[in-house]
This record gives structure tokens, C-alpha cells and sequence, in this order.
């Protein structure tokens, strides 16, 4: 499968969002930084991304005009990018001064190509920063905000600007404009997940050669599919297992399971003896976060011995920091005086991050291409430290014990009634504070189970779910009836924020 469109990378923190959207429009897009245009051959069309310089500035990031003009394909500069071939069509520019992003109406004056079918004063998404001042010769405005302003550009036959960026969901019919763009193309769709799962496979293979691979597995979603992407690619690979012992019911046997059915075998150590040893005492959910942390890297790093290449299941959004994957990597975030053994093997050129280009949903797709089963890759986001951060105060083998048990109750009630795959995420909390309660005829003095369900798209933000009551009706006479150690349970109905979706 070739590359059929190379995204020119000027460091926009949506420079992979627009390769991303193409892909999901059907076309094989990548991204490269502009000095490897160059190089570049068999391309339909070329997109320049935004990027947080002003070309005025005689050091901001170029492009080989020439080069782009040899490809004779559509070419499409976003923000920054059509600053830039504004630039170089000989049109001048005025510095702005701020660089906010805001809403813009798009107010169309040519609805031929880009704009085909695309609302007149729809919203999309701009940067405030230099501004067209005068056109290139030969130049046409297509679009304008509603102050006048040029915000769109056709500088020749197929090469266009754009002002905003259609990348993001805020600019509300930016998909389709890239549909519109890519419909100048002359070539077919020609992306499918199959094809592109050889060229990771190939890209793998390549860069890890004799090397034995080393990564950890969560049984989620990210660390599942690069244990199998490794598998399938034939390369020596020791996928590890932490038990830590702050994990749900049976979880440790269903990652084991779930391995087992797609070949792939692991090594499980057990360590949770270890764990509630060290959290003996610990009350403070920052110091449980980092003695976790830390010891989940020793325990890691004792069994996998002397590491030649270290894999970690990085995403795209982990990359730009926007989001928390279950990953080691994201354990690693929080605790930085571990990461530097990582970030050494990192210096020597011993970490791949085979899906750091990748979205949560790509991932999937490449996932359900690999054949991991649909429960695999749908499973709930699950916290790095595990069943700890829903156990405030002490950790003990009995608190993790109830909580296991309300725990499955609630998931399995979820599933039960067809709700856990419409929810982004559910946990169940024990809380500290126990409470009186009676129990056939005898005073109970027992803990409360808070149980927390939510929607989210990154968990940067969340909105608690409307569990129908007769649902939850039931888990609650389940958890009470059936948990020993629990007389009351509760329903977390906030938001975050302010309330985070863990309750440590
Ligand atoms: P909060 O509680 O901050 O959680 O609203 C946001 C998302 O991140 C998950 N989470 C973690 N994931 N290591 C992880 O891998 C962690 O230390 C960690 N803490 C929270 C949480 O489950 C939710 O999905």
C-alpha cells in the first residue's frame, strides 16, 4: 500500500488529527516532516499542516516549492500551510498578534470545489495569527470570516488554503471540506486496515531484526495490541504480566485467557504480596500512586532481565499528552524518578512504539484485524494502580476482597442489562467510612460501595450516565445481599470536573 498523501508536519499539535481524518475518509495518509518531501514519489496530493510559527520569521519552517510544484498533485495548506504557499505565490501577509484559537464564521464565495455542499457561515475553528494581506497573483478568495477577511484561498488550479482547520470537530463541517479536497484527487481510496496492519508488521520486523522484544500486558486495549502486532510480525517477544493484586475479579485469569486465544503466550508474575506489603500503613493516594508505580517498574524490570528493545503500547494522544491509555507509559508519567531507566533505553535507540501514530479507534481497527475478540478491545479504561485508587484510606487484602466482589457485580449487571458498552467507564469505590446498618436482625457495621458510570471522549472531561433505576435497583440488592462486609450503596451522580472519575 503506497502513501498517497504526505501531511508536511510544521507542528501543529493537530498535525496527525488531519492524517487521521483522511484515513478515515478512505485515503493512506502520513505525516513527514517537510524536508523529506524530496524524497517523496507516487504521492495524489499533498496537505501542509499548521504550525505555530509566523513565516514572516525569516527561521520558520519552509518548503521545497519546487519539489511540490514537480508532484503536479492537489495541494491543500491548512493555517500555517496556506500562510506559507501564500508566501511562496509571491501574496503577502500581516503579523497578528495573538495566536488563540476561536470560532469563525465561514462566509463562501466560491462553493465549486472545497466548499461544495458545505453550509454558508458554518463554524470552523482558526487561528488567530497572520492574516492574508495581499494576494498572490492569479489568486482567488473562496472564502472569508464575517469581519471580511480572507480565510480561504485558491492559488492555482487544485492548490488551495485554508485559514482554519478542518481537522478538528469544532469546525463543524471540516470533514466534509476534506472530503470536497480529496474528491480532486486523481486517485481511488486506497487505505484498508488490512493492508496497512502488513505495513506496521514490515515497519516492526524491520527496526526490531534479531533483537528480543520486551512489554508489559494489562489486557487493554493498547498493551493487547502490540503484544499480538509483535506476535504476528514473528519477532522474539516476552510480553509480561504484573499481578499486583489490585486487580478486579478474575482478571488476571481472563487476561490470561484472552491471550491464550489469540496465541500469544505471556508470563504472569504474581506480586501481591509484595504490593500490599509495601502500601502497609499508606494512607495518602499520591504516596499509593508512586509506591505503586515504583515497584510495578521493579518487579517489570527484575523479570524481564537485561532488556535488548523495550516495546510500550504509546498512542498517539499519549504522545501529545492528552490522555491516559492504561499503558506503561502512562504509569510511567506519574512517576518520574522511575522513568529515567526508560528514557535511558529510550537515548539508546531500545524502545518501539509501533502505535504512536495511532488513535484509540485505529487501534481497534487494527486490533479486530488481528483477530482479538471484541471483548478484548472494548474492555473499560482501567488505572495503572489498579483497584488501590478506588480503596481510599489503607489497602488491605479484605477491603480489595469486598470491593472485587461489588465490583463484578456491578460489571456483570451492566452487561447484563446491555449498558457497559455504551458507557466510557464504570468503577466501583469502597469507602472508608463504614456505617450502621442491620442485617437479619443484627447490627451491621459495614462499608459503603459508591458505584460511578460515565461518558467521556478522553476523560479530560466526563458526564455521569442515567442508569435506568430498576437497574440499579438490582445491582444494589445484589451487592447487598451478596457481599459480605457492605450494608449500603451509593450512586455518584458528578461530573468532572469537578469530581475526577477516580475517587483517589
Ligand atoms: P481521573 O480519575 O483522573 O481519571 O478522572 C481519568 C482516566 O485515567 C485513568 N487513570 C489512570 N490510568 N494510570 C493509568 O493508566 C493511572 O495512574 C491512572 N489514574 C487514573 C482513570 O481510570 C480514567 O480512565
Amino acid at each position: 500500500m503506497d502513501v498517497q498523501i504526505a501531511v508536511l508536519d510544521y507542528g501543529s499539535q493537530y498535525s496527525q488529527l488531519i492524517v487521521r481524518r483522511v484515513r478515515e475518509l478512505g485515503y493512506y495518509a502520513k505525516l513527514y516532516s517537510p524536508e523529506k518531501l524530496i524524497e517523496l514519489s507516487g504521492l495524489a496530493g499533498v496537505i501542509l499542516s499548521g504550525g505555530p510559527n509566523s513565516v514572516t520569521d525569516p527561521s520558520a519552517p519552509d518548503v521545497d516549492f519546487a519539489a511540490l510544484q514537480a508532484l503536479n498533485v492537489p495541494v491543500l495548506g491548512v493555517c500555517y500551510g496556506m500562510q506559507l504557499l501564500n508566501q511562496k505565490f509571491g501574496g503577502n501577509l500581516k503579523p497578528g498578534t495573538t495566536s488563540e484559537y476561536g470560532p469563525a464564521r465561514l462566509c463562501i464565495e466560491d462553493d465549486n470545489t472545497l466548499f461544495a455542499n458545505i453550509t454558508n457561515e458554518s463554524q470552523v475553528w482558526m487561528s488567530h495569527s497572520d492574516t492574508v494581506s495581499r494576494l498572490p497573483e492569479g489568486a482567488s478568495v473562496m472564502a472569508r470570516n464575517e469581519e471580511g477577511i480572507p480565510i480561504a484561498l485558491r492559488f492555482c488550479k487544485n492548490w488551495y488554503g485554508i485559514q482554519f482547520h478542518p481537522e478538528v470537530t469544532h469546525s463543524h463541517e471540516g470533514r466534509g471540506i476534506l472530503e470536497n479536497y480529496l474528491k480532486q484527487l486523481s486517485a481511488e481510496p486506497g487505505f484498508d486496515v488490512e493492508a496497512f496492519k502488513k505495513e506496521v508488521i514490515r515497519e516492526i520486523i524491520e527496526e526490531v531484526g534479531e533483537r528480543e522484544v520486551v512489554c508489559g500486558v494489562s489486557g487493554g486495549v493498547d498493551s493487547t495490541v502490540l503484544a499480538v502486532l509483535l506476535h504476528e510480525a514473528g519477532v522474539k517477544v516476552h510480553p509480561i504480566f504484573v499481578d499486583t493484586g489490585m486487580l478486579r475479579k478474575n482478571e488476571a485469569e481472563e487476561v490470561q485467557k484472552q491471550f491464550a486465544e489469540v496465541g500469544v503466550e505471556i508470563e504472569t508474575v504474581y506480586a501481591e504480596e509484595r504490593f500490599l506489603a509495601a502500601l502497609k500503613g499508606e494512607t495518602d493516594p499520591e504516596k499509593k500512586r508512586k509506591i505503586i508505580g515504583n515497584l510495578f517498574l521493579d518487579v517489570f524490570f527484575d523479570h524481564a532481565g537485561e532488556v535488548e528493545l523495550f516495546a510500550q503500547g504509546t498512542l498517539y494522544p499519549d504522545v501529545i499528552e492528552s490522555a491516559t491509555s492504561g499503558s506503561i507509559a502512562s504509569v510511567i508519567k506519574t512517576h518520574h524518578n522511575r522513568v529515567n531507566r526508560i528514557l535511558e533505553l529510550k537515548a539508546e535507540g531500545r524502545v518501539l512504539e509501533p502505535l504512536a501514530e495511532l488513535f484509540k479507534d485505529e487501534v481497534r481497527a487494527l486490533g479486530t484485524s488481528l483477530g482479538i475478540p471484541a471483548y478484548a478491545l472494548n474492555r473499560h479504561p482501567f488505572p495503572g494502580p489498579g483497584l488501590a485508587v478506588r480503596c481510599p484510606g489503607e489497602v488491605t487484602k479484605e477491603k480489595l476482597d469486598i470491593l472485587r466482589e461489588a465490583d463484578h457485580i456491578f460489571i456483570s449487571g451492566l452487561r447484563k442489562h446491555g449498558w457497559y458498552d455504551k458507557i466510557w467507564q464504570a468503577c466501583t469505590t469502597l469507602l472508608p467510612a463504614k456505617s450502621v446498618g442491620v442485617k437479619g436482625d443484627v447490627r451491621a457495621y459495614e462499608y459503603p460501595i459508591a458505584l460511578r458510570a460515565v461518558i467521556s471522549e478522553d476523560a479530560m472531561t466526563a458526564d455521569w450516565v442515567e442508569i435506568p433505576y430498576p437497574v440499579l435497583r438490582e445491582i444494589s440488592n445484589k451487592i447487598l445481599n451478596g457481599v459480605k462486609g457492605v450494608n449500603r450503596v451509593l450512586y455518584d451522580i458528578s461530573t468532572k470536573p469537578p469530581a475526577s472519575i477516580e475517587w483517589e
